[in-house]
């Protein structure tokens, strides 16, 4: 797939599809529009007419042009109110061009679409973000293709000339965002903990970056006796992965990205029962897919930042080396945890992975975690959980989401639910009551970070989709990528 930002005016536009975007109720033919409309001999006026085309946000219409006319067909995708025109109205319009202009086997695509906000870097960056998260689709594990249709070849987005380094920068993200989508698609018979630190190893060997990578016996000598208690009954060996990016000259910013990564959870002893979604439990390294595809990206981009990657990988398993329900663990900033429920497994990974993320003195860290059932049934399937008690890092994410289209909420880090962890034998439970349970996930994570900004972001949600929604087809999102990006580069 080929992306040109051209100048060309779409009057002069020549191609397989020409795609017009339309504000809602102000569909008029003026201007350049009617002159395209007479050299197509009225063709835009029927199709509004016959579609009773509005312009309304996700409406959108297709029809072939006749007699020989220098394009051969045309889309007017509906953008809504201008006054809901956000960056992300770009992808989600680009991806209906992009999947339309597929399915009427267009080769050629020229996109005519407003430029937001006065910024065509950031337009042209959503439109090819729109397009090619729209065409991916994960076909590893089919032996036959049912959609035989070839996406199109090249597109040409006119007006928006010059954007060639907004192009690259889109097309190195959806590089970090499918990796992240391929990653959590894997199923965990095909993405273990071995798997993780491969494909990390692979994403390290660009400039600047360095990898490490623990085996249990380092983990041991570093007391991550939190992490190490999940990963017991296992058949196969943990992984502590720390990818780190380190710029040539003085860094602007040190940062530190951790994922929760369960390639897979089965509860433990408290094993997943019927109902509980734990066939879908491959998705439980949602948070570290998105690090290492931040990663990814930031391999391609090189900013001025210093940033770490990290990620505790194992499975959930059951055994009989398993955890009992009611083991207590001691952390590796020495903190007791009485295990109430072997099911609040990513907690305990991801507190030695804090606890590991602060010594490496960084400005800032964020964790990515799909943590708790609780924040879906809080937030639903599109919005992520951010709870910091930072107001700083709050807003450097949120606007780092916006921009992405990736949809995040704060959420009250309320100290007095502590109460519901607290343990008689031990510093802490691992499990709090029903009744705010993403709250007091978000509470237990609090403890393993002394002073080091920190914002912690449970993606449980919207890490999966069941049915193709724009640019996210069913399954695997990548959601967190292009906040992260956005953040690091911010
Ligand atoms: N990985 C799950 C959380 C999850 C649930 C992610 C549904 C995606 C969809 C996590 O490890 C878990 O099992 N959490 C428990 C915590 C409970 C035992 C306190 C949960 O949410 O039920
Ligand atoms: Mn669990
Ligand atoms: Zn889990």
């Amino acid at each position: 797939m080929e992306f040109r930002s051209l100048n060309t005016p779409r009057l002069d536009w020549t191609g397989d599809v020409l795609a017009i975007g339309a504000f809602e109720d102000a569909v008029e033919l003026t201007d350049d529009l009617a002159q395209l409309d007479a050299k197509l001999s009225g063709t835009l006026q029927e199709l509004i007419a016959e579609t009773e085309f509005k312009g309304a946000v996700g409406s959108n219409a297709v029809t072939r042009v006749g007699g020989g006319s220098a394009i051969r067909k045309v889309i007017l995708v509906g953008l809504g109110k201008p006054d809901t025109f956000k960056l992300d109205s770009l992808r989600h319009a680009a991806a209906a061009i992009a999947k339309l202009a597929k399915k009427e086997r267009c080769k050629t695509v020229g996109i005519s679409l407003p430029v937001w906000n006065n910024e065509p870097a950031s337009t042209a960056g959503a439109i090819v973000e729109g397009i090619i998260l729209a065409l991916h689709q994960d076909r590893r594990f089919k032996s036959e293709v049912e959609d035989k249709s070839e996406p199109p070849e090249t597109f040409d987005l006119l007006g928006l000339a010059g954007q060639e380094a907004a192009i690259a920068k889109a097309q190195a993200i959806c590089n970090g965002a499918i990796l992240a989508r391929e990653l959590v698609a894997a199923p965990a018979n095909e993405c273990t903990p071995i798997t993780m630190a491969e494909t990390a190893q692979e994403i390290a060997t660009a400039p600047n970056f360095n990898i490490e990578i623990l085996e249990r016996e380092a983990c041991q000598e570093l007391g991550m006796g939190a992490f190490l208690g999940v990963a017991q009954a296992s058949d196969l060996p943990p992984k502590f992965v720390h990818i780190t990016y380190k710029p040539p000259g003085t860094p602007r910013r040190k940062l530190a990205i951790v994922g929760k990564g369960l390639t897979f959870d089965s509860g433990g002893l408290n094993i997943k029962g019927a109902g509980s979604g734990i066939e879908t439990m491959k998705m439980d390294m949602g948070g570290a897919a998105a690090t290492f595809g931040a990663a990814k990206a930031i391999a391609q981009l090189q900013p001025d930042v210093e940033v770490h990657f990290i990620s505790a990988v194992t499975e959930n398993m059951i055994g009989g080396n398993a955890l009992h329900p009611g083991d207590i663990l001691k952390a590796s900033n020495g903190k007791t945890i009485e295990v109430n429920n072997t099911d609040a497994e990513g907690r305990l990974t991801l507190a030695d992975a804090l606890v590991y993320a602060e010594k490496l003195g960084v400005d800032a860290i964020v964790d990515l975690a799909t943590l708790t059932g609780a924040c879906v049934i809080a937030l639903g399937n599109d919005i992520a959980g951010m709870w910091t008690p930072d107001d700083a890092i709050a807003s450097q994410l949120t606007q780092a989401s916006e921009l992405a289209g990736e949809k995040l909420w704060r959420m009250p880090l309320e100290d007095k639910y502590f109460e519901g962890l607290k343990s008689p034998i031990a510093d802490m439970k691992n499990t709090g009551p029903r009744g705010g349970g993403a709250i007091t996930a978000a509470l237990f994570l609090k403890q393993f970070v002394k002073e080091t900004p920190w914002a912690h972001l449970d993606v449980a949600g919207p890490v999966w989709t069941d049915k193709d929604n724009s640019y996210n087809n069913s399954g695997a999102t990548g959601f967190g990528v292009r906040t992260l990006v956005n953040w690091v580069l911010s």
